[in-house]
């Protein structure tokens, strides 16, 4: 039962007056050290790595997070097989010798792992804390017992092992590939997630917060505290606070405690204006300060319902959603912000509003990110539960480890305000016999247990009521649907009362900058199951929208669908970016998914203009494809346009007819003669021109231009800037074929850690030092070293003038 003994107090400076010993503590009570520096690294497995005396001196140097599996070279035999991404796996081993200082004697001292890929097993000093077969769970173990302090060095050994393939129908990524961290705290402290914060009664006048905390004692000793909650908002102004009275937590015992506040005309989290709060808690012993914690919150009501669809704080609001996979891309699994930030970037940009962890627990930048950022999140636990999907898929690991993995990623996220749903799976095998009515309830109901505020979904494919157990459990609270969009008109009255969402839709596929003519007509690939098809020798799709898998549609065929009908909710497009693995329709060398808006570099599709156009307010005019063909030849040309009456094509002058969307008309097309010169659209509301775009035939390959999307780069060896590579012709104009190869050479403040063009089927390696430039196109991502250097990027290539590009290293605060 939830005892609610906080005193509520409303902050105002008589308040604080009485108060001062409750100030701010300092931060070094609680020692949060980043743990990713300086560790060896051997691919292969060795019986002694567990212990403290091996020789690793022929070992590896590297920072952390890492993923061995970039690193490798592409090869179909390889067990993780094309659709995991064609790359190697196997076992690696990772070590970490460190000293802690003498004072932590008397510390609890704990590891967090945000996530191994995958079976990880960890020993401090050769005595084993323990394994965790999943690759996306974070986890910590308590060193405190093991370590040694002061001058005597400390060894932490992490087995990895991805060596029973295949385990993924994606890419995985293999190692140590999200951050790590050491937290020394006193021996009282809050515990590990050991904080959670609701908010049971929002209006636009106030917000009610309710705080729980549990703490631990790992001394020998009871001790007798008193904590304080003290809420800060954007502008640091402390606006609310929650002190307990003293109680007593017995010694190695844990306690938890409730309270709770009010925040006066709290300043909302929404979509567009993110606003968040920050929760620090301190624990005060003797009027001393021995913990400290802090706990983001973000205060938003929402609401799905069964007729109207969503709404957040009160607005009508569709979930405007993609579907990610981890990866990025050339880094590979590796979380790094800066990476996973830019991707959120670009996905704003295009008017998303929502993500959906496709198919694990994400990254905790990914979250945090989407808390400020504003994007609504379903956090999604599962892609198998015990029936499997590929051979040595985490079915294996499901009897003994779901209840606690699931509990694991509910107490690690529940605090993010971004997240809004929790799913328990995607696609999920027992939906189709009656072993998922009973899965389903116990799922449902350990979510519940420890967070009663966001509803439950889970995505499915059966939507025939008595042909799915899953919904027949009765315990979702949101019906989540993939592809089948023809049949959303019919959900309401087959699923009765029931809040519904499209939690994956499309699966269309292209490549960026290749078009297929005439582009009339829309292609399944493969057009069913085992079915044998005509596809592109070159292994490309074209990226005019009319290409889908068969159990998928085009992206305007769903959004058409969709976007009028507001009993569901939103939408989750599969998938925002090209992802590495799942290769469909073709087989090796095709390595990586044609499904994203946005290609696997992040260069945005053409189909990207066409959610900016219906997702946002701005005015878009997107013309496409180039203008390079053979003369005489007859050119399908497209625009997505907004906020405009017509637009009007031109070829060198002359007029080529307006052209205006009817009904549910997505885009608007001609067709055209092709001779080369410049073709240009213009759009027109109420006779005033809103946008012109120009498309303009090139000359051959002359010259290269470098533009990175920062000019700083923070000397902490984490920061990251994307330099696009462009080939133009002596006029300037972007050459919309070029493959090129061009070499790129790095000095100074920052290193090469990956190069990519997006094409799917390109075999080079993510690490090499050259790229080759696809349809003019390509990536160099530079990382800060942590030299206080002017960063040069030199790119040279056969025939064409060399460029550089500087940037600068600037210290970190
Ligand atoms: C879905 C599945 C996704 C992905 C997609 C490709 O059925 O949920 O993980 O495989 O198909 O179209």
């Amino acid at each position: 039962m939830i005892k609610r003994i906080f005193c509520q107090v409303l902050l105002t400076s008589f308040y604080l007056f009485l108060h001062v010993s409750c100030s701010t503590p300092d931060a070094e009570i609680r020692i949060i050290k980043d743990f990713n520096f300086d560790w060896k690294f051997y691919l292969g497995d060795i019986a002694t790595a567990k212990n403290v005396d091996i020789n690793t001196e022929s070992w590896r140097s590297l920072n952390l997070p890492h993923d061995w599996s970039i690193e490798g070279t592409f090869n179909e035999e390889h067990p993780t097989k094309p659709e995991g991404g064609a790359l190697p796996a196997g076992i690696g081993w990772y070590r970490k010798t460190f000293t802690v200082p003498k004072d932590w004697k008397n510390k609890s001292v704990a590891i967090e792992f945000d996530g191994v890929y995958r079976n990880s097993e960890v020993w401090i000093n050769g005595k084993y804390l323990g394994k965790r077969p999943n690759g996306y769970i974070s986890f910590s173990y308590d060193l405190s017992d093991y370590l040694n302090h002061g001058n005597e060095p400390n060894v932490i050994a992490v087995k990895v092992d991805n060596s029973s393939q295949p385990n993924s129908r994606w890419y995985t990524g293999s190692g140590i590939y999200r951050n790590v961290r050491l937290i020394a705290t006193q021996k009282l402290h809050i515990a590990h997630w050991g904080t959670s914060v609701k908010t049971p009664l929002v209006t636009t006048e106030m917000a009610e917060v309710e705080l729980a905390v549990k703490l631990q004692n790992d001394s020998e000793i009871d001790k007798v505290y008193r904590i304080v909650s003290q809420i800060f908002n954007s502008k640091n102004q402390q606006v609310a606070r929650i002190t307990s009275k003293e109680r007593t937590i017995l010694a190695k015992k844990t306690d938890s405690i409730t309270g709770t506040t009010t925040i006066e005309n709290p300043q909302l989290w929404s979509i567009q204006e993110p606003n968040l709060y920050n929760i620090v808690t301190t624990i005060y012993e003797n009027d001393k300060a021995v913990d400290t914690y802090q706990t983001p919150l973000g205060i938003r009501f929402f609401d799905f319902n069964a007729k109207n669809g969503f709404s957040l704080n009160g607005i009508a609001t569709k979930i405007l959603g993609v579907c990610l996979h981890h990866d990025n891309g050339a880094l590979g699994a590796v979380a790094n912000i800066h990476a996973i930030r830019r991707k959120l970037e670009i996905l704003k940009e295009m008017g998303v509003n929502g993500i959906r962890t496709a198919h694990n627990p994400p990254s905790l930048e990914l979250l945090k990110l989407c808390d400020e950022m504003g994007f609504i999140v379903q956090d999604e636990a599962f892609d198998v539960w015990s029936q499997k999907k590929v051979a040595e898929d985490y079915h294996k690991d499901w009897e003994e480890w779901h209840i606690k993995d699931l509990q694991d990623l509910i107490r690690r996220d529940r605090n993010h305000p971004s997240v809004f749903m929790w799913s328990i799976g995607n696609e999920i095998r027992e939906q189709f016999d009656s072993t998922g009515i009973a899965l389903t309830k116990e799922l449902v109901g350990l979510v519940k247990e420890l967070d009663e505020t966001r509803p439950v979904t889970c995505a499915l494919t059966e939507n025939i009521p008595e042909k799915n157990f899953i919904y027949q459990s009765g315990a979702l609270d949101v019906l989540g649907f993939n592809y089948k969009h023809k049949d959303y008109q019919y959900l309401p009255e087959r699923f009765k009362g029931e809040k519904l969402i499209a939690s994956e839709t499309m699966s269309a596929l292209a490549t960026r900058g290749h078009y297929d003519l005439p582009s009339d007509t829309i292609k399944r690939w493969p057009p069913a199951h085992n079915a044998d098809f005509d596809g592109n020798s070159d292994f490309t799709v074209t990226a005019f929208d009319k290409v889908s898998a068969y159990w998928g549609s085009t992206h305007e065929e769903t959004w058409k669908t969709v976007k009028d009908l507001d009993f569901i909710a939103g939408l989750y497009v599969w998938t925002g970016f090209d992802y590495l693995g799942e290769p469909i329709p073709y087989p090796y060398p095709a390595r990586s998914s044609y499904f994203g808006i946005v290609d696997l570099a992040g260069f945005p599709k053409d189909v990207y203009y066409m959610y900016q156009s219906e997702w946002t307010d701005k005015s878009v005019l997107h013309v496409f494809p180039h203008w390079n063909w053979n003369e005489g030849q007859e050119i399908d040309v497209w625009a997505y346009y907004n906020n405009a009456d017509e637009v009007e094509l031109f070829l060198n002058g002359n007029s080529l007819g307006k052209r205006f969307k009817t009904d549910n008309d997505l885009h608007v097309s001609w067709k055209v003669k092709y001779s080369p010169g410049v073709l240009k659209a213009v759009s027109k509301k109420d006779d005033k021109i809103i946008l012109e775009r120009e498309v303009i035939t090139s000359g051959k390959p002359a010259k290269l231009k470098l533009s990175a999307d920062k000019a700083e780069l923070v000397n902490d060896y984490y920061d990251i800037a994307y330099v696009t590579i462009e080939v133009l012709d002596t006029e300037n104009n972007s050459v919309p074929e070029a493959k090129n190869t061009i070499d790129i050479k790095v000095s100074g403040g920052a290193k090469l850690v990956g190069v990519d063009n997006g094409y799917q089927a390109n075999l080079d390696s993510f690490k090499s030092n050259s790229v080759r430039v696809y349809n003019g196109k390509a990536i160099a991502i530079l990382q800060s070293n942590g030299k206080l250097e002017d960063i040069i990027l030199e790119a040279t290539s056969q025939n064409l003038e060399n460029e550089k590009l500087q940037l600068k290293s600037i210290a970190k605060h």
